[in-house]
């Protein structure tokens, strides 16, 4: 095997993408996924690659240094990609341990098993830690999008928790000379999501007939990116992006929230023969998220002129594919959405 890398976090939503393209397009390359399958974690989104034959499965908790230590030894470790995280602003907000956990500790333990397992013998090396665009905070309507000098002001204890590990990563950079890269990404949206996700969410209540909750105004704006084209962004990064570098990953691709809840409305009434539109009696304005940031935009003007890489799926075939996708996999929702995701689902909701 040319290289032996190590995915964290393989079995959520970005990371089975990763996993299914590292896999499918590097045979000569050895992809441990290292995940302890938390609610979030879930082995079907990868049932398609996990017979190949350069594909392995541990299961383990990023926190736990001797597991971690173990599969470096292991599998002779040469690069990481680090997805594994808590990643719903809403559960950080009611569980700030768990993020601060997962997220700091669970960084910092794979960052010292690398600089352990490597022993300064950089050459070949890398670890990649895949981060978001909420440690810059929120823009003003008016403001130029956030870009790789932006300085960070997280809002969330997610966002706070994954500054505190972006600033881990560099810290082992400057300090020990760990070869790293970060990137911040926006907001993906793409098959395999968590339904708690605003999306999937969508989706499925609308299919179900459910209310459609909206957060305050629904004046809140994401930038928009398809979970491939960022999976095409850490391929290209991982192989070529440069040590100590940050990269911005966007898809200049700005929604109000209310105006995509309207699209995934029109969109998901449209494929399930209803009249287009007709959901939109679903729509249910509620309380805000505490310290909701206004606005997220990034600009990827580094990366695209450095490695040359741009967003391709356009938005709203994007999203029609993705809608597809959730209507067609009813078993995959209902799976995930049973048992205790319907007990938080409750509680964040209502029974409804
Ligand atoms: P996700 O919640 O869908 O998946 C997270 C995965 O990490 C799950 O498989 C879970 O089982 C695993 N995990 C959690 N705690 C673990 C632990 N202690 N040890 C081992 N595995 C553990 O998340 P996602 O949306 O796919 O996000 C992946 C990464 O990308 C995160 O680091 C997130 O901060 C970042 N990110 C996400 C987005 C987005 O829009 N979803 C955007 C930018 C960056
Ligand atoms: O920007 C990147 C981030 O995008 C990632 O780092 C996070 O891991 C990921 O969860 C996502 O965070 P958001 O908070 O932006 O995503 P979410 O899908 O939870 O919400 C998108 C927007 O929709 C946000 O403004 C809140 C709003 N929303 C969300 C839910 C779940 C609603 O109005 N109603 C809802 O029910």
């Amino acid at each position: 095997m040319k290289r032996h890398i190590l995915i964290t976090g393989g079995a959520g939503f970005i990371g089975s993408h990763v996993v299914r393209r590292f896999v499918t397009r590097y045979p000569d390359y050895r992809i441990v996924n290292f995940d302890l399958l938390t609610y979030a974690g879930n082995l079907a989104n990868l049932s398609d690659v996990e017979q190949a034959p350069n594909y392995t499965f541990v299961r383990g908790d990023i926190c736990d240094a001797e597991a971690v230590g173990e599969v470096f030894r292991r599998y002779a470790i040469d690069g990481v990609i680090h997805l594994a995280a808590e990643s719903h602003v809403d559960r950080s907000i009611r569980d700030p341990f768990t993020f601060a956990r997962t997220n700091v500790l669970g960084t910092l333990t794979l960052l010292h098993a690398a600089r352990e397992a490597w022993q300064g013998a950089w050459a070949g090396k890398r670890f990649y830690h895949i981060s978001t665009d909420e440690v810059y905070g929120a823009l003003g309507f008016g403001d130029e999008p956030f870009n790789e000098g932006t300085r960070y002001d997280p809002h969330s204890p997610y966002s706070a928790s994954k500054a505190s590990s972006d600033h881990f990563v560099r810290a082992f950079h400057d300090t020990y000379g760990l070869p790293t890269v970060v990137t911040n990404c926006s907001n993906n949206y793409g098959p395999y999501q968590f339904p708690e996700k605003l999306i999937p969410l969508l989706v499925n209540n609308i299919r179900l007939e459910r209310p459609l909750p909206v957060y305050g105004r629904g004046e809140n704006v994401r930038d928009w990116l398809h979970v491939e084209d960022h999976a095409r962004a850490i391929d290209l990064i991982f192989h070529e992006g440069r040590n100590g570098e940050t990269y911005n990953i966007g898809g200049g691709n700005e929604w109000r929230n209310i105006d995509l809840v309207r699209l995934i409305v029109r969109t998901t009434d449209r494929l399930l023969g209803r009249p287009e539109g007709a959901s939109e009696r679903l729509i249910t304005y509620v309380t805000d998220r505490a310290g909701h940031d206004l606005r997220y935009a990034i600009d990827f003007s580094k990366l695209r002129r450095e490695l040359g890489w741009e967003p391709a799926f356009r938005f709203e075939e994007g999203i029609e594919q993705t809608v597809r996708w959730y209507l067609e996999n009813r078993e995959w929702m209902e799976r995930i959405t049973s048992g205790e995701y319907e007990h938080y689902y409750e509680q964040m909701y209502g029974n409804r």
